[in-house]
């Protein structure tokens, strides 16, 4: 049986490692003398390279569906005046919660073994922290009143989902004329998380081999624009010596 959610995303060490993730800084999360790819911070990117701010309308509205910890939907409130984060994890969401109270938050980041040092994520202090509301919920079943959004932003969601396609189909009532959608994917399928039939690509049909950017493209385009797709590599520190280096596609589409 497929969970909605692992362990992982509930796990200490997952909340660790998104934190970092969301809010650490390049160089100092890793021992000295080790030079991992420079890229970015990819939350602040997946806002800064997938949205127009220049095609927002006044008082905009934004969802981040899949937010974990919640760095995106701060980028967000950059253009947007309402951000509504939702994650299926509770320990994210209580996590992002506090941030969003606070705008900080101390925790321990893993260096090597069971040795870890103190860490805080800090929310850029320029972003108004008020325009943003976190909420639990599964992305296969959003509540009824959300309301519609000039932008819907899936980050690294899809392929973490029992049914991608159960929630692609939903995204382009959510979305206002001319709203934005932004998808960012590495595209790793694994059984864990969705069960192979349920996959968008990354397998061989009768006709030969099928990608889950041309099962997008089929989804979506009754009702969306495709206007640009782009690389946006990530990196997720495990420790001081491990970390994990991926690229996700960014394609970013306009609802007719
Ligand atoms: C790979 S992480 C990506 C998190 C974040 N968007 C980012 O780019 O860093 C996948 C996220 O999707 C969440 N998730 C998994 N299944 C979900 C569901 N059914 N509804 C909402 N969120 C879900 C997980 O809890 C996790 O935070």
């Amino acid at each position: 049986m497929i969970r909605l959610a692992v362990p992982y995303y509930e796990s200490d060490r997952g909340v660790a490692e998104y934190l970092l993730f969301h809010y650490g800084g390049a160089d100092a999360d890793f021992a000295p003398g080790i030079a991992p790819p420079s890229v970015g911070n990819f939350p602040e990117q997946c806002v800064r390279q997938g949205c127009d701010p220049g095609r927002l309308p006044p008082n905009a509205r934004a969802l981040d569906l899949g937010c974990a910890v919640g760095r995106a939907s701060f980028e967000l409130a950059r253009h947007c005046s309402t951000v509504v984060g939702i994650d299926y994890s509770d320990r994210f969401i209580a996590v992002a919660q506090e941030l969003q109270t606070k705008g900080r938050m101390d925790f321990v980041a893993l260096e090597e073994g069971e040795l870890t040092r103190p860490a805080t994520a800090i929310v850029p202090p320029e972003i108004d922290r008020q325009r943003v509301h976190f909420e639990q919920g599964d992305a296969l079943a959003l509540p009824a009143n959300l309301g519609t959004f000039d932008v819907v932003l899936l980050a690294n969601l899809i392929d973490r989902l029992p049914d991608p396609r159960c929630c692609l189909q939903q995204i382009p009532n959510l979305l206002n004329p001319g709203g934005q959608l932004i998808i960012t994917s590495p595209y790793t399928w694994l059984p864990e998380y969705t069960a192979r039939e349920k996959w968008l690509g990354g397998y061989m049909d009768a006709n030969g081999p099928v990608k889950t950017r041309a099962s997008l493209e089929t989804i979506l385009a009754p009702h969306c624009r495709l206007v640009a797709a782009k690389n946006i590599p990530f990196l997720i520190r495990e420790h001081a010596r491990k970390f994990q280096y991926s690229v996700a596609e960014a394609t970013l589409w306009i609802r007719a």
